[in-house]
């Protein structure tokens, strides 16, 4: 039997969310991924979502954003029925980083971030001096204003993943969904990133991530949804979410759990085959 890990999150935080999944049943073809799942994303808060490979967290990156479409229940944006609202609705209130993202061959990167501004033009609302200034901040933010000539494609996996960003960052919105925005980084350039969330959650952003590693995870988010085969196992704060009982529930991973010496995180250990003395099995 599932174990019941959901704790509320940091008092004060306020109950409405920005964006919330309700009885959502959504998958690809006749084949169900997620079967009634219930989520909120509270305001104001990095929440991140953590789960084995294959259990979901995409496919409800991707609901959460409109790309999919649940076979039942409903997503809810700022007290609105996603489905009732308009393409370019969406795209001027969440911003979303998918997973692995492709850009047209040859398409170079201040290109690529100039098309995040895209919702918020229209033949009446031609490109200006505005949509100028916020490119040009969203590449210095994400450091890749010297590749803003380079086509995406010519650039390393870490380039290319903070162009990218940069593209999210430039639509402007103050929802972000970022699906393994720390993929392909290195620890120093994950580190950075997770800086510039923390900076945007600390401006005002309401941020939701994937995020593999789990230390990164318990440290950037005040919120995390652990997931496994499609649900959600526990949500709450990471101090009192991140358990050896949950962690072996969830990723079948034994592990310690201890304080992280920097910060008041817990920080998780992985025992493995290690062979630990005095460590029972
Ligand atoms: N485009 C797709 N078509 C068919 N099946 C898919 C597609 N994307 C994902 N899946 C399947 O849905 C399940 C969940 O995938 P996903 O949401 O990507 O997991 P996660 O992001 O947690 O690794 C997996 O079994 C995966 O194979
Ligand atoms: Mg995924």
């Amino acid at each position: 039997m599932a174990v019941e890990y959901i704790t509320a999150i940091e008092p004060g935080v306020a109950a409405v969310p920005r964006l919330a999944a309700r009885g959502v049943t959504v998958g690809y073809g006749d084949r169900t991924v997620i079967d009634a799942l219930d989520v909120t994303i509270p305001p104001g808060v990095v929440t991140t979502i953590i789960g084995p490979n294959g259990c979901g967290k995409s496919t409800l990156l991707r609901t959460l954003t409109r790309l999919l479409k649940p076979t039942s229940g409903s997503v809810v944006l700022d007290g609105e029925d996603i489905a009732r609202l308009k393409t370019r609705d969406v795209a001027r209130k969440l911003g979303l980083l998918p997973q692995s993202p492709v850009a047209p061959e040859g398409l170079t990167v201040a290109d690529l971030v100039a098309r995040g501004r895209h919702p918020h033009q229209s033949w009446l609302r031609q490109w200006s001096s505005d949509d100028v200034s916020v490119v040009e901040r969203a590449l210095a933010l994400t450091g890749v204003s010297d590749l803003a000539d380079r086509p995406v494609d010519s650039l390393s996996g870490g380039q290319r993943q903070r162009a990218w960003i940069s593209m999210t960052l430039a639509q402007g919105t103050d929802l972000l969904l970022l699906d393994e925005p720390t993929t392909y980084l290195d620890l120093a350039h994950a580190i950075d990133v997770l800086d510039l969330v923390d900076d945007l959650h600390e401006s005002g952003c309401t941020v939701v991530m994937v995020l593999h590693d789990l230390n990164l995870a318990t440290r950037y988010s005040d919120n995390l949804i652990v997931m496994k085969a499609g649900s959600v196992l526990a949500q709450g704060h990471p101090r009192d979410v991140v358990t050896p009982e949950l962690l072996h529930e969830a990723f079948g991973l034994r592990a310690q759990v201890v304080e992280d010496p920097v910060g008041d995180r817990p920080l998780i250990v992985p025992i493995g085959r290690t062979h630990v003395p005095g460590l029972a099995d």
